[in-house]
């Protein structure tokens, strides 16, 4: 009976290894997400609230590994955000800015700067910097975006230049990424010009000429410092070739394009 029991061990032994092994299989790839919650209570509840898409990522996806057996139970990023797919996605120290589990949730301020990494993605912001120097090209842009897609407003840290003007007034004439490029259009009240301006908002508010219907944005178009000359609206020589090659100047005579005194 030696034989049978040599074969009986064998067989047994293999029994209780594969028995081991496939039991450990299947114990592995059953673990559910649900699973995870029993231990990981806080942590997944982070996930289920704040994971915003990393929500629908799943913690199998990411945690493909567990202790003590799994050496590897954090993933990197780049498992799945390619660093040769986008600018944003070759930056150093992902975490340092997004939490995996609330990705979405960051507290600019408590990061150094961040203006490199916002230009990832919003170069013609960078661009319009370049194109209109300023102070503000040299701040960064967490001073005024305290958060992703909010803005401070102006007279957060400036006086306004006129008692009614309100934030959006500011922007129909600066632009946030390069301020000394002032631009307007038609629309601008012309007391947002005569609050800088007295003497010509006062001549023009007294004057009885027919110049005095017309906004400052009329004459000094789109542009801060431009001036139409008077023939864009009247015509080049209104009294006669002879009268104007003596007096080439209409202001010769009308002294004043505000008041029109002649
Ligand atoms: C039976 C309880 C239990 C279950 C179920 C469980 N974990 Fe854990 N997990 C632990 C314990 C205990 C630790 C700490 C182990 C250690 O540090 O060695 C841990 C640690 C971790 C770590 C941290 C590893 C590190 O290096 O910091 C991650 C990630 C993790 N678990 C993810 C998961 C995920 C995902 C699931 C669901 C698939 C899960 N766990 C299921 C008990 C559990
Ligand atoms: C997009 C990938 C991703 C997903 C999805 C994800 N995690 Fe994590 N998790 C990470 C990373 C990365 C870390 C390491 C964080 C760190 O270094 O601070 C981590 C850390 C952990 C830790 C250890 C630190 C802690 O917060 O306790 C646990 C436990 C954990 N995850 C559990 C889970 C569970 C449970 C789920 C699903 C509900 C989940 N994770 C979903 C990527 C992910
Ligand atoms: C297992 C794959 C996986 C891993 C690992 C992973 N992500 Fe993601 N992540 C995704 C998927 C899928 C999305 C959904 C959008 C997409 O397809 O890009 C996403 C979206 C995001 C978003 C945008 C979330 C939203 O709601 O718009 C951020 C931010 C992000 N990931 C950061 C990270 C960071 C940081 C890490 C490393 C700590 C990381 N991810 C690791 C798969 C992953
Ligand atoms: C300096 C901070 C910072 C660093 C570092 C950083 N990010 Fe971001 N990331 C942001 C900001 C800000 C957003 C915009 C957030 C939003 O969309 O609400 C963003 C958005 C994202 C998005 C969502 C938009 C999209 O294009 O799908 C993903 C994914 C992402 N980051 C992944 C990463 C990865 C991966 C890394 C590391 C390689 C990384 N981020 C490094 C700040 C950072
Ligand atoms: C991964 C790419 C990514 C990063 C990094 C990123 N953004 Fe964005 N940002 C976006 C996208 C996409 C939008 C939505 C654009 C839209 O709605 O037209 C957006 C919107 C914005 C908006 C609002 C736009 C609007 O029209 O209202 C502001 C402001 C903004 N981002 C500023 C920043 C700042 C500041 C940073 C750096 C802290 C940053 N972003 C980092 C992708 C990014
Ligand atoms: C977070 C603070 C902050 C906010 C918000 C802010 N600025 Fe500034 N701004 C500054 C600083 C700092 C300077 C440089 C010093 C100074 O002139 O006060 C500056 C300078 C300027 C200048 C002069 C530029 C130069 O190069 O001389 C203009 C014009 C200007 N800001 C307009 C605006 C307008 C318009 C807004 C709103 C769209 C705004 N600022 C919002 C901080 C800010
Ligand atoms: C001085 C304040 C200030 C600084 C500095 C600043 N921004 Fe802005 N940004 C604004 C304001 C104000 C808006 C306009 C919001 C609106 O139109 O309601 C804006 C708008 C945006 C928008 C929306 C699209 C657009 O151009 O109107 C993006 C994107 C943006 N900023 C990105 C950036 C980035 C990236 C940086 C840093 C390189 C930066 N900003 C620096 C004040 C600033
Ligand atoms: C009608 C157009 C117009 C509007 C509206 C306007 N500004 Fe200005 N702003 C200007 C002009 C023009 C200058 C340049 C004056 C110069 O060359 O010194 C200027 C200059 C500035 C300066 C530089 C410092 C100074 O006072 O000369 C700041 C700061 C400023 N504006 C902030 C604001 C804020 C904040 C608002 C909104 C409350 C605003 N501006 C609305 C036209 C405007
Ligand atoms: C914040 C004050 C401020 C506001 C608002 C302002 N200006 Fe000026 N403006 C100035 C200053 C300061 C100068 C002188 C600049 C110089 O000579 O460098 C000036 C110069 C001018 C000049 C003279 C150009 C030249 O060649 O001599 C005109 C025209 C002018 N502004 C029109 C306007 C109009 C029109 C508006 C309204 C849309 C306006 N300004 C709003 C401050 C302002
Ligand atoms: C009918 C056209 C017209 C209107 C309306 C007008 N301007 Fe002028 N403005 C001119 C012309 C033309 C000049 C150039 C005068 C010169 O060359 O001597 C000028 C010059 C100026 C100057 C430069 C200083 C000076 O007096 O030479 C300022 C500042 C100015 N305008 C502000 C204003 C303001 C503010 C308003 C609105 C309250 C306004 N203007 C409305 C035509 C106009
Ligand atoms: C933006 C257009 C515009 C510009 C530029 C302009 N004017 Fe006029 N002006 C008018 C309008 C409109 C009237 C009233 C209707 C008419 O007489 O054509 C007028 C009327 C006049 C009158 C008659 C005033 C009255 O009450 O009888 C004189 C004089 C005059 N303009 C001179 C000038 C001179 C000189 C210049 C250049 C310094 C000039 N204008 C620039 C639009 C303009
Ligand atoms: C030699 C002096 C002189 C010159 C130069 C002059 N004007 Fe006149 N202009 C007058 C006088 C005088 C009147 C009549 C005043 C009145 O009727 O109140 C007049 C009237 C006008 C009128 C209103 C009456 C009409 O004809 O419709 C306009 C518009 C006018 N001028 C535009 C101009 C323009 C534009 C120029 C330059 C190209 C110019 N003037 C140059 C002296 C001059």
């Amino acid at each position: 009976m030696k034989w049978q029991g040599v074969i009986c061990f064998f067989f047994c032994a293999l029994v209780i290894f594969f028995g081991t092994w496939s039991w450990a299989e299947v114990k592995l790839a059953s673990v559910t997400e649900e699973d995870c919650s029993k231990c990981h209570e806080d942590t997944a509840k982070h996930v289920y609230k704040r994971g915003a898409l990393h929500r629908e990522v799943g913690c199998l996806k990411c945690h493909v590994e567990h202790p003590p057996k799994g050496k590897n139970p954090i993933p990197s990023c780049d498992k799945c955000h390619d660093p040769g797919k986008t600018v944003h996605f070759g930056l150093k120290g992902c975490k340092t800015c997004h939490h995996p589990h609330y990705p979405l949730e960051m507290d600019l301020e408590k990061l150094g700067e961040v203006k490199a990494a916002c230009l990832t993605c919003h170069s013609d912001q960078g661009r319009e910097m370049e194109a209109h120097p300023s102070e503000h090209a040299g701040l960064d842009c967490k001073k005024c975006h305290m958060a992703h897609g909010e803005a401070t407003q102006c007279m957060e840290c400036h006086e306004s230049h006129a008692q009614e003007m309100v934030y959006k007034d500011c922007l129909s004439c600066h632009k946030p990424h390069g301020p000394k490029a002032v631009q307007y259009d038609d629309e601008v009240p012309s007391n947002f010009c005569s609050c800088c301006h007295e003497d010509e908002g006062s001549a023009l508010a007294k004057s009885n000429k027919a110049h005095h219907e017309l906004s400052c944005a009329k004459c000094h178009e789109s542009e801060h410092m431009a001036i139409s000359g008077c023939e864009s609206c009247h015509d080049a020589k209104p009294h006669g070739t002879f009268m104007h090659e003596k007096y080439p100047n209409c202001l010769d005579c009308h002294r004043d394009a505000h008041a029109l005194a002649e």
